[in-house]
């Protein structure tokens, strides 16, 4: 520019270039690419849990032909090995070293607690494509923090009627000790005891451990009429696992959040099978939008069946598209961007969701059993759940 001295030279310039196809200045800085933080488990026990939600989000750009509000893709990774020690430091290279524009990240509760502490001190916008943590969407909400999952609380709170209705009034929960288990374990417990059930025992182990003997072995001495659990993915198959060898399966009714059967069902056999659970997702879900994502999905991915995890990291795909077509790809225009995404109706798999005020989606439950290789629909636990998103005030 500084060779063009004046005005009428500068217009030759710029409407040359502009009929050429290349936009003048400003277009230029705003069709750089738009840099995406996926921030994912990729190795340990949630590994297959960042690869679908990966997987899902690049669908749903795919389907805009690589673009969002008019701007190409750049994707920086990294793995947060499910390590809430590691959480800060690994956003901050993302924020800082890698400048991106948006975080998508995670699937650990306390992981993404770490990504929220980062994300509300830069500014940074973040979605979340998994990890439940009430407190993200509760005390720690903020404007530039949207959740496309769930909170851990939702997914059992429709639990504890369904286990009621059927007669089942006493249950042990079992689960990992860290912030998603302990916060199923009180969704189930409240819904539980307002429908007249009793929760007797608690039994914890460390995230991730899996030596699940001894607390069957107890979870069995104690003789309720069900027991329920969270674990998800490694852990969540040899749960299934043990639980049928220790005896248990056709003995006591094992219930849980549907993701103890999503995505395992490979792995788990004919061991997962009966099992109940409540859940956002269901693969069997038999709606033409679920069916065409499904298609899509396998076409794209070898075959692969996609899961829950795979249908949030594709909404999340969904729901930034939404925002960046409000501001035409223009990431300065954040007020615009964040009022686009917060007035979104989602079109997803799962059936259509908008977000509550918290930015946490407000959706169906579905009541769901594995019958063969598939979490089938039995039928809606809850309509519309909201999570209560107590703390949550938005500045
Ligand atoms: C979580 O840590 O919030 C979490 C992890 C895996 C799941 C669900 C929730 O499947």
């Amino acid at each position: 520019m500084s060779q063009i001295t004046n005005r009428r030279a500068f217009l030759q310039v710029v409407g040359a270039v502009t009929l050429g196809g290349i936009a003048p200045a400003p277009l230029l800085a705003q069709q750089s690419k738009l840099r995406v933080g996926l921030m994912l488990p990729y190795t340990g026990t949630y590994a297959a849990l960042g690869t679908a939600i990966t997987n899902g989000f690049k669908l749903a750009v795919d389907e805009r032909k690589g673009r969002l509000g008019g701007r190409e893709i750049e994707y920086f990774t990294v793995d947060d090995e499910s390590e809430p020690a590691k959480a800060p430091e690994n956003t901050h290279r993302l924020v800082q070293r890698d400048k991106v524009d948006v975080l998508v990240g995670t699937v650990h509760s306390g992981v993404l607690l770490g990504m929220v502490k980062i994300a509300r001190e830069s500014g940074t916008l973040l979605i979340c494509p998994n990890a439940g943590a009430g407190d993200a969407t509760g005390p720690m909400c903020a404007p530039n923090i949207f959740r496309t999952s769930f909170s851990n609380w939702q997914t059992t709170y429709p639990l504890g009627k369904v286990l009621a209705d059927r007669g089942l009034k006493t249950a042990v929960f079992i689960t990992w000790n860290y912030a998603a288990g302990k916060e199923m374990l009180a969704g189930f417990q409240e819904g539980f005891a307002k429908a007249g059930g009793k929760l007797v025992k608690e039994l914890l182990l460390p995230f991730p451990q899996v030596e699940f003997q001894p607390l069957l072995t107890e979870a069995a001495s104690i003789k309720p009429a069900a027991v329920v659990a969270f674990f998800a993915g490694g852990g969540a198959a040899k749960f299934l696992t043990d639980y049928a060898a220790a005896g248990l399966k056709g003995k006591i009714p094992l219930f849980g959040s549907g993701f103890l059967t999503d995505g395992v069902l490979d792995a788990a056999g004919a061991a997962a099978q009966d099992v109940e659970t409540t859940l956002h997702y269901g693969d069997g879900l038999s709606t033409p939008r679920n069916n065409a994502f499904r298609a899509a999905y396998r076409k794209s991915y070898k075959n692969l069946e996609p899961d829950v995890y795979a249908v949030q990291g594709y909404d999340a795909g969904l729901l930034l598209a939404a925002g960046m077509d409000a501001v035409k790809g223009d990431v300065s225009r954040k007020k615009e961007l964040i009022a686009a995404m917060e007035r979104a109706r989602i079109d997803s798999p799962r059936g259509a969701w908008t977000l509550s005020k918290a930015h946490n989606p407000i959706q169906d439950f579905y009541l769901r059993k594995v019958v063969g290789k598939e979490n089938r629909v039995m039928g809606v636990a809850h309509k519309a759940l909201a999570d209560p998103a107590i703390g949550c005030s938005m500045k």
